[in-house]
């Protein structure tokens, strides 16, 4: 029979081949049969699926389950209407809507509100009306005026990690100048999430320890996070929109490393700022944006859509413009710019990886970017990155905890 995920087996289950870690170490032998901490085991080594000799017990689960859960059926509908636009058929985005499914059970409330903006002062905002709040794409990038501003310390770290003879003391010089990002840092090489024995106390041997490009990257990913701060929105929840691309990042590195794509830093970064084009028309445009979200909430658009309908260009070309400005490496702005059409990109591998990891935070609901219902799968993109699609909830379980630990040291 066909390979099963591990978090569909269950003990009792007969291993049909010798199941080996990355490294060819056989972890389990062929005729072993599943005990519970095997499962653990086969997670920490990173096995995510394994051919066994019969899936008598899954059924089984997956019946008992259903039946004495009576959350289901409101559970169902629910994740049933965020899916409606997207092809349940198809094997990942299968494994998304079970994992949603099995959430939307756990939690008997919605957090649906916490996203939704407050309008009751605007009701009668005309959003087709060109006479409130327009600009066309070139005004909202050449006006600096009210254009979120990309901190110094992003372009002075681009520029050391793009040279390949700097070392980590160039690195730990910037980083020291900033006192935030210096407290951040030393914050994250002592935390949990590294597990350092000894206490790391400054900012040269944090560098050493993790590597120039691994920290100048997170440093990178810091420094992004305020301009996120800078921005205020009185009808949506900025926080909401920041843990949203926090996640992307985090996602994205994970997918990159299992997809072997290099450079799993850049990609971290890239994912951060796939949406800063929402945060420049945010920006301009506040209450524009906000009613661009009702209309998303109450027309089942997506977001892109409703850009498109209301302001004439999408948060994409917004933020191509805005790291092209600026200066970033064209990985970012080609991916800001790509990242719901990977097809288009000149990076498919990184654009691809990014997107799967958008529509994976976005099914599996961690912030928010405004979007109402899960963004399809562009399948394009299924097919370069060549997963199975049992890897996704081992994605997504390694994503939950790395989100934890990353927000207990930047929040
Ligand atoms: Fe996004
Ligand atoms: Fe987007």
């Amino acid at each position: 029979m066909a390979k099963i995920a591990v978090a569909e087996l269950v003990p009792g289950m007969i291993v049909k081949y010798d199941i080996e870690d990355r490294n060819g170490r056989v972890l389990l032998n062929q005729g072993a049969v599943i005990e519970s901490h095997h499962l653990r085991i086969l997670k920490m080594w990173g096995v995510y699926e394994v051919d066994i000799t019969s899936n008598e017990a899954v059924t089984l689960k997956q019946g008992e389950n259903a039946g004495e859960n009576s959350n289901y059926d409101s559970a169902a509908e629910q994740v049933n209407s965020r899916f409606s636009r997207s092809n349940t058929s198809h094997p990942c985005v299968s494994q998304l809507y079970k994992i949603a499914l099995s959430k939307a059970m756990e939690s008997s409330l919605s957090n649906l509100n916490d996203i939704i903006p407050d309008f009751s002062q605007h009701e009668d905002y005309d959003l087709s009306s060109g006479s409130n709040e327009f600009l066309t794409l070139e005004d909202l990038i050449n006006e600096d005026d009210k254009l979120p501003v990309l901190p110094d310390i992003f372009s002075k770290l681009m520029e050391v990690l793009e040279n390949p003879r700097s070392n980590a003391l160039d690195i730990a010089k910037i980083i020291e100048k900033d006192q935030s990002l210096c407290a951040a840092t030393l914050k994250l090489v002592n935390s949990s999430f590294y597990g350092f024995s000894k206490k790391i106390d400054n900012i040269y041997n944090s560098v050493v320890i993790l590597g120039t490009k691994q920290l100048g990257m997170l440093a990178l990913g810091l420094s992004v996070v305020k301009i996120f701060n800078e921005v205020e929105s009185q009808y949506l929840n900025i926080k909401k929109m920041w843990q949203h691309s926090l996640g992307v990042g985090i996602c994205s590195k994970i997918i990159a490393r299992m997809a072997d794509c290099q450079d799993y830093n850049k990609i971290f970064v890239a994912g951060m700022i796939h949406d800063i084009g929402k945060l420049v028309i945010l920006k301009k445009i506040p209450l524009k944006t906000a009613l661009i979200i009702k209309e998303v909430w109450e027309k089942d658009l997506f977001v892109l859509e409703a850009e498109e309908k209301y302001l004439g260009f999408t948060h994409c070309q917004a933020g191509e413009k805005f790291c092209t400005k600026f200066k970033m490496p064209d990985i970012f702005a080609d991916i800001a710019r790509n990242h719901h059409n990977p097809q288009n990109s000149q990076f498919p591998l990184q654009c691809s990886v990014v997107h799967l990891a958008e529509v994976i935070v976005n099914a599996v609901e961690i912030g928010s970017s405004g979007e109402k219902l899960v963004l399809p799968l562009n399948e394009y993109c299924w097919e370069i990155l060549s997963l199975s699609s049992n890897a996704i909830p081992v994605i997504v379980k390694q994503l939950q905890v790395e989100m934890q630990t990353s927000l207990e040291f930047l929040s």
